[in-house]
């Protein structure tokens, strides 16, 4: 019989940022697939402040969280090892949603087969390049846009940038936070200016047609402000409010009025009309160099939940990636 490890959750944060003290790595056994299911070895799973949320109790909010006593689950890249149904076959490369566990044992319905060979790395499948480029789209990116993108050294931020780019964007702009950063996501990710936000948003900023942002407050005040008459802003997230618990405005919400601004959050899974053509777009362009993925590979399971709270803090750029 297999053994294998899985991370449960023994107690919810108490200020949001996850402590090793909420987890326990348990051992487990692993058994067989019954007739239908596929047993997968995990090998990389992501890391991210989204799924970090579901660590909370989410229920007023009507969303799906971990509960307590039962294993995290999140994004996971990992290879089949024994398969009772037709569908898939030992070797497999499959995508799913059963990370925190070194084995991932369901119906094989629940397993999606990727191909090996579609990024340079598997790490790159559980990149956010489906966020941001259904923001890119949304937000109707076309030549000569000026784009500002908030958390731009971040797993959405520091791709979205580059998609606006590939779209004929003619000037991008990025709030990071520090120069360390700021030096990465222009050098990089080629972005033409990169700034520290801790040092102020608004006089970096002018003249915008476009801001995709993920962290709402501060941020999306200052681009509210700055945006052209009948400029697009395009929301995937509100890092600010998430991470202190407490609403930050924007505080100009006439300004929207005003200058005929749009305002558009989305998710990700209302937009399968648009996944076809990411497919077809978005690996060839990091296979041929024109997107660089930003990520961060920590390795071990055990070291999960301080690579979590690494992330949220800033510590980490790009995309976190854990190798099981
Ligand atoms: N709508 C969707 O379908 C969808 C899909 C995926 C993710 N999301 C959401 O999109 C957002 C971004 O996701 P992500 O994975 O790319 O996260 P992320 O931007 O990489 O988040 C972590 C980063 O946020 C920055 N940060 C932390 N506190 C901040 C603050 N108060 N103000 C500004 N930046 C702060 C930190 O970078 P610095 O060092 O630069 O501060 C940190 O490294 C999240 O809210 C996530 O839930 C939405």
């Amino acid at each position: 019989m297999r053994r294998g490890r899985e991370m449960r959750l023994v107690s919810r944060p108490a200020q949001r940022i996850p402590d090793p003290g909420d987890v326990r790595l348990v051992e487990v056994t692993v058994p067989d697939p019954a007739p239908g299911q596929v047993l997968v070895r995990n090998m990389f799973m992501s890391i991210d402040p989204g799924s970090l949320l579901r660590m909370d109790d989410l229920s007023r909010l009507d969303i799906p969280h971990f509960e307590l006593g039962a294993p995290l689950w999140a994004d996971a890249v990992g290879e089949v090892v024994v398969s009772a149904d037709a569908a898939l076959r030992p070797g497999d490369v499959v995508w799913h949603r059963f990370g925190w566990r070194d084995y991932a044992l369901a119906d094989a319905a629940e397993f999606r087969r990727v191909d090996p060979a579609a990024y340079p790395s598997l790490t790159h499948h559980l990149c956010f390049g489906i966020v941001a480029y259904i923001g890119i789209e949304l937000a109707r990116v076309g030549p000569g846009d000026t784009v500002f993108v908030s958390s731009a050294a971040g797993g959405v931020g520091s791709i979205a940038g580059q998609i606006a780019r590939l779209r004929g964007a003619s000037r991008v702009i990025g709030a990071v936070g520090s120069p360390e950063k700021a030096a990465y996501v222009t050098e990089t990710l080629r972005y033409d200016a990169a700034f520290d936000y801790h040092a102020g948003i608004r006089p970096h900023l002018d003249e915008l047609d476009v801001c995709f942002d993920s962290v709402g407050g501060a941020h999306l005040e200052a681009a509210i402000d700055a945006m052209r008459p009948r400029g697009r802003i395009v929301m995937c997230g509100a890092t600010q409010e998430v991470r202190s618990g407490r609403p930050h405005g924007p505080r100009n919400m006439l300004a929207v009025i005003g200058k005929r601004l749009s305002l558009l959050g989305f998710y990700t899974f209302d937009h399968p009309e648009l996944v076809p053509r990411f497919e077809a777009e978005f690996p060839r362009w990091v296979r041929e160099g024109e997107v660089v993925i930003a990520q961060t590979v920590v390795d071990g399971l055990e070291n999960g939940i301080t690579a979590a709270a690494d992330q949220l803090r800033g510590v980490h750029t790009g995309k976190v990636v854990l190798r099981l």
